[in-house]
């Protein structure tokens, strides 16, 4: 369907878990020397075929990568082979591992060398839909991708079919080419140009779902009554997405993987590194709709496309065809209400943190020349963010979940949330229970590379 790698099997993970098991608890997190390994991934350059231009990149095989697919409970275990003229990582975004899996080069981990190799081993026992990608510079921004999904022991859910569909923008080894312009509007087309939403600013020439442009999309199958599933992932470096889909709409069940009461809505909108979780009941007869994503602020357009089985491919909506679902409702943070809360406790939080996010530093400081945040363990601890640019920022917490704090007092648990721009606040909240070094930034892989980083620290 989409030209990936078949799905791994569970079984495949289970093979390696009795040795790795036993190696975890002599070895203490340190990479098993026997047992063979669960999955190998092996990054490397490879070309990609964006719309007959034969993109250089790099990638894990495939782009999206191998999807990584695991019940809750078990271990993950994966032997990275750097085949990359580049040191790499493997980081697990959306994972609470132990800080030396987290995948951070010289924070974490030494870099893996080209030529040589690194297991990363956990266990996860928490359910939901994550992604993994490479952490050493902008490599991101290349093909270095691909889908995590770790499934309850009892799915709480009744559908008939899922998928994952994976949002990026794309400039690598295409960086020539004149396609979809990524200029922002003009302000004389935008009465008021504080009401634009944008993530960033850079040109992006083409916009994929699963590593496919519009022209040669991604097919997501079902038939009439069908309730499917979709895992909906931003992986792109400078684009914040409206995502819909023509003449269905989109009941969220999780945000970041995270369980909330189920809402619905006509489209969603994505910062780098979010996800969501939708159900789409198939209530149409048949026919070819258009799954349609837009970047916030900037012109463009990606697509996937819903067909009802048996409909002909004539029955396909134009590549340009643009969902009018794009422009209804979508839900806020705060009318999202996590079904798990986190245990905060009564009272107040042990540490405030105020931070003011402005242009690409954190208030006033740029990576690496920036003061961590110290944490102690058991601590409930709080972000006070707020924005005073003109960007959106999605800001990713590693190692942790944290709750974004909403007049509900149940608003979603999640990893990543974005900042609204000219004066937005965004509070949220976690428990200090994963000690190590953590990164917390922007998931705009520019204002990342630029500095927009800050450490969580544990201290005692
Ligand atoms: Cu997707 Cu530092 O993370
Ligand atoms: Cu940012």
């Amino acid at each position: 369907m989409s030209g990936q790698r078949p799905p791994l099997t569970r079984r495949s993970f289970l093979a390696g878990s009795a040795a790795a098991g036993l190696a975890l608890m002599t070895g203490c997190g340190t990479p098993a020397a026997s047992g063979p390994p669960a999955l190998q991934l092996r990054p490397g350059p490879m070309t990609l075929d964006v719309a007959g231009t034969g993109a250089r990149t790099w990638g894990y095989g495939t782009v999206p990568g191998p999807e990584i697919r695991l019940r809750a409970g078990e271990l993950l275990r994966v032997r990275v082979t750097n085949g990359l003229p580049d040191d790499t990582t493997v980081h697990w975004h959306g994972l609470a591992p132990p800080n030396a899996m987290d995948g951070v080069p010289n924070v974490t981990q030494r870099p893996i060398a080209p030529g040589s190799e690194f297991t990363y081993e956990f266990r996860t026992p928490v359910p939901g839909s994550f992604m993994y990608h490479a952490h050493v510079g902008m490599q991101l921004d290349r093909g270095l991708y691909g889908p995590l999904v770790v499934e309850p022991r009892d799915e709480p859910l009744a559908y008939d079919r899922e998928h994952t569909l994976m949002l990026d923008d794309w400039a690598d080894g295409v960086e020539q080419h004149s396609r979809h312009t990524g200029e922002e509007p003009g302000t004389s087309a935008i009465s008021d140009a504080r009401e634009v939403v944008s993530f960033g600013g850079r040109r992006y020439p083409f916009l994929l779902v699963n590593g496919r442009p519009p022209e040669d999309p991604t097919v997501v199958e079902g038939r009439p009554g069908d309730r499917l599933r979709l895992r909906v992932m931003n992986v792109a470096a400078d684009t914040g997405f409206r995502f819909a889909v023509a003449g269905h709409p989109l009941t969220i069940t999780h945000t970041d993987g995270m369980p909330v009461e189920p809402v619905t809505v006509d489209a969603l909108r994505l910062g780098m590194g979010e996800r969501y979780d939708v159900l789409v009941d198939l209530r149409q007869r048949g026919g070819t709709w258009q799954i349609g994503m837009e970047p916030e602020g900037r012109s463009g357009a990606g697509r996937a496309l819903l067909r009802y089985t048996g409909s002909p491919a004539s029955t396909a909506p134009p590549a340009a065809h643009r969902p009018s679902e794009l422009d209804g409702r979508l839900a806020r943070y705060d009318e999202l209400l996590s079904t798990e809360p986190l245990a905060l406790p009564s009272g107040s939080p042990d540490r405030v943190f105020d931070l003011t996010l402005e242009g690409t530093e954190i208030s006033g400081q740029s990576y690496p020349d920036a003061d961590p945040l110290p944490v102690v363990e058991g601590e409930w601890v709080r972000l006070r963010m707020r924005n005073t640019g003109a960007k959106w920022h999605p800001m990713h917490l590693h190692g942790h979940h944290f709750q974004v704090r909403t007049p509900s007092g149940r608003g979603p648990v999640k990893d990543t949330v974005a900042v609204p721009a000219h004066g937005g606040e965004v509070g949220i909240d976690f428990l200090a229970t994963n000690p190590g070094r953590w990164l917390f930034h922007c998931h705009n892989h520019h204002h990342m590379a630029d500095g927009m980083v800050r450490l969580v620290e544990y201290r005692s």
